[in-house]
């Protein structure tokens, strides 16, 4: 007597093609969420959420399914083992990402629970396309039974949302660590509390630390005066050369709070100090051409916002009261609110107006490091 679970299941193929394409679901919502940070993005958390608790269900039917084919080994063939892996992999993801939601933690050296989930979900690419080169069966209409399967998914869809208000209630019940997540699943870390909260880098991007004495910023690009201005023409409060007197006065008075939130779950609410963008612009005559201004590193990493963002955004020198660290991008690092935080560019040298976005900058991010920059 079959259960009344089991009369909604989806047949076999359709099983398979759903997994299919709720995985390219996952993956393509968690590389959006990378670069999501503004409150108004919550949708894509909400639905990368959902849409991993329904492959839950998906996956749970497709491993009954094949689980005798799986546990004797006489029925195995040569492709049987990158279907494992697929498995191992599939519910790794699966069950790392639950477990941060719920509250989980995992050090793994300079990475967390988080980089795993999302590790997982990018290594399961790779498997997944092996698999399919092996495993591939076309769609087939005659697998679309109707009413039923339009019931099925509504099912599914409603088992995962109702999944993921009920780790809401859980989380909140029992006061896990991922009751407080914000929108983006990231914990509070060190708020207003000067440089104490996490120093983590993107890749490989860690320079020596940077002599400030010999340490210059430039501003260049589409601009009708370049820019070269010492630390002690930049850091608030600590008047001294580089620029005019109005310019250096206008500078000095740029505070923003802000929240830098990083990708690997951790945020932080932060009174920072600087310069903001917006003035040293206006101070190197900036020309109509520009629409972007791309914040460089002394290591190489860089990255561009459109034009009236930058000018709200900050150059810190401090965050609360205290110097920025080395750690955290010491002498200068970028303060762009709303975004997450491997494109709060640390280490900063150069700002550069441009007429066109960086179309090098997603390289810069991942090599920058690896390619011998980075003297302090
Ligand atoms: C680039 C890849 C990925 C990124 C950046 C990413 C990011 C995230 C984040 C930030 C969360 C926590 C959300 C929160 O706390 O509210 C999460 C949860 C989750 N992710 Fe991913 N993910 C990725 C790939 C995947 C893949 C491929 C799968 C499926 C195999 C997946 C399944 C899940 C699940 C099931 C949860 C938990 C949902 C819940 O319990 O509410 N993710 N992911």
């Amino acid at each position: 007597m079959s259960t009344r679970f089991e009369r909604l299941s989806l047949s076999p193929r359709l099983v398979d093609w759903s997994i299919f394409v709720l995985l390219a679901l996952e993956l393509g919502s968690g590389l959006v969420s990378l670069v999501t940070g503004r409150p108004g993005g919550w949708v894509v958390f909400v639905a990368h959420s959902i849409g991993g608790l329904c492959l839950v269900v998906l996956v749970f039917w497709k491993l009954k399914r094949v689980r005798k084919r799986v546990t004797r080994l006489a029925a195995w063939d040569r492709a049987t083992p990158v279907s494992v892996l697929l498995a191992a992999v599939t519910l790794g993801a699966l069950g790392s990402g639950i477990a941060w939601v719920l509250g989980g933690s995992l050090a793994l050296g300079p990475w967390g629970l988080l980089n795993l989930h999302i590790g997982l979900g990018l290594v399961g690419v790779v498997v997944v396309a092996i698999h399919l080169r092996h495993r591939f069966r076309p769609p087939r209409t005659s697998d679309i039974e109707g009413r039923r399967t339009v019931l099925s998914y509504l099912a599914l869809v409603g088992i995962g949302a109702l999944a993921w208000r009920l780790q809401g209630t859980f989380n909140g019940l029992l006061k896990t660590a991922g009751a407080d997540r914000r929108f983006t699943g990231s914990r509070e870390e060190g708020s207003g509390a000067g440089n104490d909260f996490p120093v983590t880098s993107w890749v490989a991007d860690d320079p020596d630390p940077i002599d400030v004495e010999a340490w210059e910023l430039t501003v260049t690009g589409e601009v009708d005066r370049d820019l070269s201005v010492g630390y002690d023409g930049i850091a608030p409060g600590e008047g001294g050369e580089g620029g005019s007197e109005a310019g250096q006065e206008e500078r000095n008075n740029g505070h923003l709070r802000a929240t830098l939130d990083c990708t690997s779950g951790w945020y932080s609410v932060h009174d920072w100090r600087g310069v903001r963008v917006g003035n040293l612009l206006a101070e190197a005559d900036v020309t109509e051409n520009a629409r972007w201004v791309s914040f460089r590193s002394v290591t190489g990493y860089r990255w561009s916002l459109p034009i009236e963002e930058a000018r709200d955004a900050l150059l810190a020198t401090h965050v609360g009261d205290e110097r920025l660290t080395h750690g955290h991008g010491a002498p200068l690092r970028l303060v762009a609110p709303g975004r997450r935080g491997f494109q709060w560019v640390k280490w900063v040298t150069e700002v550069e107006a441009r007429e066109r976005k960086d179309p090098g900058q997603w390289l810069a991010v991942f090599v920058s490091g690896f390619d011998g920059d980075g003297e302090g």
